[in-house]
């Protein structure tokens, strides 16, 4: 356990539970209130000071600390411990006026005002100078306040303002690119310049990707998103740095965003972090958003490096900002949380405590609502409370994956730029079906990045890489090399980090792990679907390949039916070293592609955490001798697991079986010598394994 979560942890002496705390919204009687009812609803972590930078600097250079001291001092009295955020995220009306040229700027040249939040140039030095003041100021004054035990830097780094192109980022930028390739002819060569007459002979002619009247050239594109996600780093960096010299001692954090955040490459901030947070919000118009969430739990344990985490933001109920902000249903909210805390969350926490009066997220949902604490929200509140109290000892246990699906920021940008062979490869969509195949067959993986450390995996998927460096690339092989399996997906690996293709056939990076070359892509039209080799469907893609080694697992229907490459392979399987590596050239339909996973996974020696029904989710945490099987009902059916232990949210005694009612959730604290999972098998609601594995 890393010494930010002794501390944290240790201090704590139980799972995280809180939210966002903003008593600048609300009159001083109303504070001592909010005090008592925290403790009422178990309550021991707030972050405190999110946008509260106009409180803090009211003018320029001039500081107010009088609310901030007896708010942390009013926790502290009640036992609540304070996760400190730097207020840099909403820089306040006068900063703006002071500094216009400041104000972000979008592709098209248009200038974005102040009377919302993150309305700054992430390359602006003015910014940098008084957000580092103020930053300066605040760890000076609470490096040692007995309440604080988190750093909180900023707030969701680049939500609103990412991307800034003014004249100061073009500046930023050209620096960035000199350091990044030294000589114009280096960045002519990576840019491919000589296509469109785009050749650069002075520095001074580098713009940021402005609109365009056509195709903007897409390795300055990539460039730019790479520089823009640097800046904000660097930002981060800075913030840190002063925090940490003033109090080493403290851990610190971010709040990160996982798939809910394209622009912001999470694997580059993780190691600035002492310890992983993130936010999560369901997406309301998703039937399957509980899936969603499971994968960007598992993201977070990805960026956590297996360590715990945080979930720093989530809502009690509806949010304010989706087309229609539907309310959680009863039993929602639990399932959300303990199903964070199944795949490695220590700390449960929500955007935000008090519901706002005025503001633009009144009507987001809160921890205690409008209607104060005769609700339902709040009575939730309080019994998820006492829940993570029963459930204490599962803090600091781990997940353990024998799976990893590699995730990557840049090849999500890179596989997203205009002028692919088809806009409807969206990056998150590819690794989200993947990742649901994975999910009703109970098989618990990490998001990992392509460059991290596989050897304690047994299956590494890679559902979508279009660009992959050569060292990646060869990782992957290494592994498969040493006895993995891998499977990789259709258009991954066809292009390099500069978004050069890989000449010889594709996919380049793979073609040899693969045993393989696809000669040209076939996509396929909207809503087209194909058939394959065992009449199943499949849908978005089709390629014509030549098998050099591989052999063919399943192929495109013969006849018409199989779309453009009749009777061409369609998923193949190559021995490679003492391992194997599949490709899936299409997108088979959902029944197959889970089969597809579980028998490669079967072939890995993977087992699913337990045998459970397809909507019932089981993850297990490792803890030391002791494991923790999670069982989440998602159905509106009762489900019978096969389970040994003690049930602790009911107290119960489980013995060979146990019923979780619809919605519900169990959590048994298996025998004390741990638990492998069982043997993989069909899940009752579907087909056996085909022959094929
Ligand atoms: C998050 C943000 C919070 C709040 C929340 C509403 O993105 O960090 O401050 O705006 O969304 O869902």
């Amino acid at each position: 356990m890393s010494r930010a979560w002794d501390r944290l942890g240790g201090r704590l002496g139980r799972i995280a539970y809180g939210g966002d705390y903003n008593p600048e919204q609300w009159p001083r009687p109303v504070w001592r209130e909010d005090a008592r009812l925290m403790r009422e609803a178990g309550v021991n972590l707030v972050t405190v000071g999110v946008f509260s930078w106009a409180v803090l600097e009211p003018r320029p250079g001039h500081y107010d600390f009088g609310l901030t001291d007896e708010v942390l001092d009013l926790m502290h009295d009640h036992g609540i411990a304070v996760d400190l955020a730097t207020p840099t995220a909403a820089p306040p009306p006068w900063f703006s006026r002071l500094h216009p040229e400041a104000l972000p700027v979008t592709a098209d040249g248009t200038r974005l005002w102040h009377g919302s939040r993150q309305a700054f140039c992430p390359s602006s030095p003015a910014y940098t100078e008084y957000a580092s003041a103020l930053v300066e100021e605040l760890a000076k004054r609470y490096a040692d306040h007995p309440a604080l035990a988190l750093w909180h830097v900023h707030n969701e780094w680049g939500n609103h303002n990412a991307h800034c192109f003014c004249d100061t980022s073009a500046a930023a930028f050209r620096r960035w690119l000199r350091q990044k390739y030294g000589t114009l002819d280096e960045l002519n060569h990576a840019w491919g310049t000589a296509f469109w007459s785009q050749r650069y002979g002075d520095w001074e002619e580098i713009m940021p990707p402005l609109a365009t009247p056509a195709f903007v050239n897409p390795t300055q594109h990539l460039d730019h998103q790479r520089f823009s996600s640097g800046e904000l780093l660097a930002l981060h960096r800075r913030e840190a740095g002063i925090l940490r010299r003033h109090s080493p001692g403290v851990p610190l954090t971010t709040n990160l965003m996982g798939t809910l955040e394209k622009k912001t490459d999470g694997f580059a901030f993780a190691p600035e972090c002492d310890l992983i947070s993130v936010d999560h919000y369901l997406t309301a118009a998703d039937p399957r958003a509980h899936i969603g969430l499971s994968l960007d739990a598992d993201l977070a344990r990805g960026m956590a490096s297996g360590e715990p985490w945080i979930l720093m933001e989530h809502s009690t109920s509806a949010v304010n900002w989706q087309p229609r902000n539907v309310a959680k249903t009863p039993g929602q909210m639990r399932r959300n949380s303990l199903a964070h805390l199944a795949r490695g969350a220590d700390g449960i926490m929500f955007f935000q405590w008090r519901q706002s009066r005025a503001g633009a997220e009144k009507w987001h949902s809160a921890m205690l609502p409008h209607g104060g604490t005769d609700t339902e929200i709040w009575r939730e509140v309080t019994s998820l409370g006492a829940a993570l109290d029963s459930l204490a000892e599962v803090r600091g246990s781990r997940v353990r994956a024998e799976v990893a699906v590699l995730f990557d920021w840049q090849a999500w940008w890179a596989l997203e730029l205009e002028a692919r062979p088809s806009q409807d490869l969206r990056y998150l969509d590819l690794v989200r079906r993947w990742y649901e195949a994975l999910w009703s067959n109970a098989l618990t993986c990490d998001l990992v990045h392509p460059g991290a450390d596989l050897s304690s995996y047994r299956l590494v998927l890679v559902p979508s890489l279009y660009a992959t460096t050569d060292a990646d690339a060869s990782s992957l092989a290494a592994f498969v090399e040493r006895g993995g399996q891998a499977a990789i997906g259709f258009f991954s690996g066809v292009a390099d980090e500069h978004d050069h293709v890989r000449l010889g056939g594709h996919p380049g990076a793979y073609r040899e792990l693969l045993g393989l070359r696809a000669e040209e892509f076939h996509p396929l039209r909207e809503d087209e679907t194909i058939a394959l080799s065992d009449g199943s469907r499949a849908g978005l893609w089709s390629e014509r390949i030549r098998a050099d080694g591989a052999e063919t697992v399943l192929s495109f229907a013969a006849d018409a039916s199989g779309g453009p490459v009749p009777g061409g392979p369609a998923v193949t399987r190559h021995p490679y070293g003492r391992g194997s590596a599949w490709y899936i050239a299409t997108a088979p339909e959902e029944g197959t592609l889970r089969d597809l996973l579980r028998g490669i996974a079967g072939n890995a020696g993977v087992s699913p955490a337990a045998n459970v029904p397809i909507g019932v989710e089981a993850v297990r945490r490792h803890g030391c001798g002791t494991t923790y099987l999670f069982l989440i009902n998602h159905t509106d059916q009762p489900a019978r697991v096969a389970a040994e232990g003690r049930e602790l949210l009911h107290g119960t005694q489980v013995t060979g079986l146990i019923d979780v009612p619809p919605g519900d959730v169990a959590v048994i604290r298996e025998d004390p010598h741990g638990h492998d999972g069982p043997p993989l098998q069909a899940p009752a609601a579907h087909a056996a394994r085909p022959s094929w594995t």
